[in-house]
């Protein structure tokens, strides 16, 4: 079916990412076309303008566009909930940027909304496509690790800058790369998240937090452990996941090799041990495993990762024509948003938030 993209924010990500992949990407999206933006900068509507398209400076009119039947919300994070509702009031299928909104509320009224106009609302979780974060998931799902018990996940380098400076436009690096790296955990693991414990620095900047520590632990009692940081740039790695079968580690964003450590238990041996009662030291035969160590790099069976983000266009167009259904389920997605809320009152309180 052929369809018409408009723009909401026509910055960095709208009228770089968005703009790439629904007018470039045929082989995704060969119906895709883009048709109108509306941008509060003359600078992006004149770039909107020389791309072929037709460019607004207000939403009353942009909205009343020809034929446009889906609109990207990818303005500042505190627009995300009022643009997503009146574009989907006015009966377009929306796709949004993250972090979705700012508060529960807001999230719960966009999903209550779409359902009422019976439109499609996607959330551009796109980093689920990563792959560093891919080989992760390859090794959990093919059962590498066993069952796991700790996953770190570390980013530094965001950008701080412009609106994401500022406390009332959802600046800050949790908002900005944590719901990234909160929403991969979520997602591979699946399960209602119990607690949430957080650290939120603000190092360089004044308004917002620019190094977060956040730690969650799932009701299956999987615990996690995001480092985030726009600065203060120490090495780490981008993953580390343990398991009673093995550990994986991967050292660098966009990697799509880690290095795995099974370990195997080869058998069992009986071990003599010194063990004390109260009439002074006796030997103890008890029986241990037999431990072999497995180190491989991963994954070791010729499977490659391309990193593409517009799987998620694809997942859109193909859920709006009923042929497929959304990839970036709308109770991930709350628990994500109930994670950094947690994290910012956790790290306020100085207390561990139930959930
Ligand atoms: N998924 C990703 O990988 C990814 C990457 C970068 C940014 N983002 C998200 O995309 C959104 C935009 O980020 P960006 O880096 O492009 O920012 P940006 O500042 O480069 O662009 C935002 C644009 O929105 C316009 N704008 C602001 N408020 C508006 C409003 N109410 N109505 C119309 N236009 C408005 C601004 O004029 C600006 O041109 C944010 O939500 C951000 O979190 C996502």
């Amino acid at each position: 079916m052929k369809h018409r993209i408009g723009f909401i924010g026509y910055g960095n990500m709208g009228g770089g990412y968005h703009w790439e992949v629904a007018h470039d990407r045929d082989d995704v999206c060969d119906d895709l076309q883009p048709v109108a933006v509306f941008d509060f900068r003359e600078s992006q509507r004149k770039l909107a303008e020389e791309r072929g398209m037709k460019a607004y400076d207000n939403f009353e009119d942009f909205i009343k566009h020809d034929d446009m039947d889906i609109v990207v919300v990818a303005c500042g994070n505190n627009f995300h909930c009022e643009m997503t509702c009146r574009a989907l009031e006015a009966g377009k299928h929306v796709i949004c940027e993250k972090p979705v909104a700012m508060t529960l509320e807001e999230f719960d009224l966009m999903v209550e909304t779409a359902k009422r106009c019976g439109k499609h609302f996607f959330v551009h979780q796109n980093r689920r496509m990563d792959t560093d974060f891919l080989v992760v998931k390859k090794a959990y799902e093919d059962g590498r690790l066993g069952k796991i018990s700790d996953i770190e996940s570390n980013f530094k380098g965001g950008y701080m800058g412009g609106w994401r400076l500022l406390e009332d436009h959802g600046g800050g690096i949790l908002y900005d790369w944590g719901v990234h790296l909160i929403d991969q955990i979520v997602y591979l693991i699946d399960r209602p998240v119990v607690d949430v414990r957080a650290y939120l620095r603000s190092e360089t900047v004044s308004q917002v937090d620019d190094r977060s520590i956040v730690e969650f632990t799932f009701d299956n009692g999987v615990h996690a452990r995001v480092v985030v940081s726009g600065h203060f740039l120490v090495d780490a790695p981008r993953f580390a996941v343990y398991g009673d079968k093995g550990a994986l580690w991967v050292d660098g964003i966009y990697k799509g090799k880690g290095m795995l450590r099974e370990s195997i238990i080869e058998g069992e041996k009986t071990k003599t041990v010194t063990a004390y009662s109260s009439e002074g030291a006796y030997e103890r035969e008890i029986v241990e495993y037999d431990l072999g160590l497995r180190r491989v790099e991963f994954p070791d069976d010729g499977t490659t990762f391309d990193q593409d983000w517009a799987v998620l266009y694809k997942n859109m167009l193909d859920t709006i024509d009923g042929n497929d259904e959304m990839i970036v389920k709308y109770d991930q997605v709350r628990t994500v948003l109930s994670i950094i809320l947690a994290a910012f009152e956790s790290s306020k309180t100085g207390k561990t938030i139930t959930l």
